[in-house]
């Protein structure tokens, strides 16, 4: 019933040709399950409302997704959905948008620079899940441990902030060290391919992996097992995400813990969608809430995972 008076709202909103409201999404690319995830339920939902939805990805270039923005503003849709890969550099476009009066609703990660340029964003706190991971990881591993740190994008916002909220939740343990931190750009094969060299390099000095996502961290244990050590046992893996994958990593003992920062954003995005077609108003952010899952609930929490 909801979406069918959304369908007719939308019907309106755009006007005597009465054409349903087309919107395109600009995404990042698919590294990962969570970004698998993300696309599907923007799919799913735009199907449900009977969007006309114009599909982009990028595969990870800011310079692609520019393109589609440019793409979608020449070809007059009524908004635009936008998961920007890095923080810096949408101004220009931007600008462009606001000029031709398409909306843009950003999802999952924010940008630098002025608000104006954008209607809302909905995206978790992606320092707060940092926080979480070094708070839970200190309680773990009584506050001691040699940290590799496995980074997201270079220049993204998860990268950047989970970066930041790990260092402050880790500032004031001293016995708790990154002993060597670099991006695998969120893929499970560049994860496990930065962790074979960081083992060569640290061996056992590295008691505790960090990653900025779930895939990363699946990577990472494949390097570790092939090494000979114990991943969830002689090194501690922490990441973020809470994708299914994590869970049966959890419940095998070889996964401690993941932040979960939820992929499903397509119902908010067109609710946001819908009232910056309709004039209402909208909060600059929305902040989607995030939990913690370990192994003390992993196997009674995957049969309720949807992603
Ligand atoms: O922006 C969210 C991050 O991007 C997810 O943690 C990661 O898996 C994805 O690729």
């Amino acid at each position: 019933m909801k979406h069918l008076s959304l369908f007719l709202l939308v019907l309106f909103v755009c006007g005597a040709s009465k054409r349903p409201a087309t919107v395109g999404f600009a995404q990042v690319g698919a590294e990962s399950a969570w970004r698998t995830a993300e696309t599907e339920s923007i799919k799913s939902e735009a199907q449900k409302r009977g969007i006309n939805l114009k599909f982009s990805d990028a595969q990870g270039k800011q310079e692609n997704q520019i393109r589609a923005v440019r793409s979608f503003i020449a070809q007059g849709v009524d908004a635009i959905i936008l998961a920007p890969v890095v923080e810096t550099g949408w101004a220009p476009v931007l600008q462009e948008a606001k000029r031709a009066k398409i909306p843009v609703v950003l999802v999952d990660r924010g940008i630098k620079g002025d608000e104006s340029l954008y209607a809302t964003l909905i995206a978790s706190d992606f320092v707060e899940e940092g926080r979480m991971a070094a708070d839970w990881l200190a309680k773990k591993v009584d506050a001691k441990a040699g940290i590799v740190e496995l980074q997201g994008t270079p220049g993204s916002a998860p990268a950047l902030d989970r970066k930041k909220g790990f260092e402050q939740g880790i500032s004031k343990r001293p016995g708790m060290k990154i002993i060597a931190s670099q991006s695998g750009d969120f893929r499970r094969s560049q994860g496990k391919e930065v962790m074979e060299a960081l083992i060569k390099k640290h061996g056992n000095e590295i008691t505790a992996v960090y990653a900025h996502n779930d895939d990363m961290a699946l990577g990472a244990i494949q390097a570790i097992e092939e090494s000979g050590r114990k991943p969830g046992t002689d090194v501690t893996v922490v990441s973020i995400d809470g994708i299914k994958d994590a869970f049966h990593a959890m419940i095998a003992g070889k996964l401690n813990c993941t932040v979960e920062c939820n992929p499903l954003l397509g119902p908010m995005a067109f609710d946001a969608v819908e009232k910056a077609l309709t004039g209402q108003k909208l909060p600059k952010r929305t902040v989607v809430q995030d939990k913690v899952f370990d192994q003390s609930n992993a196997k009674e929490t995957l049969p309720s995972r949807m992603y």
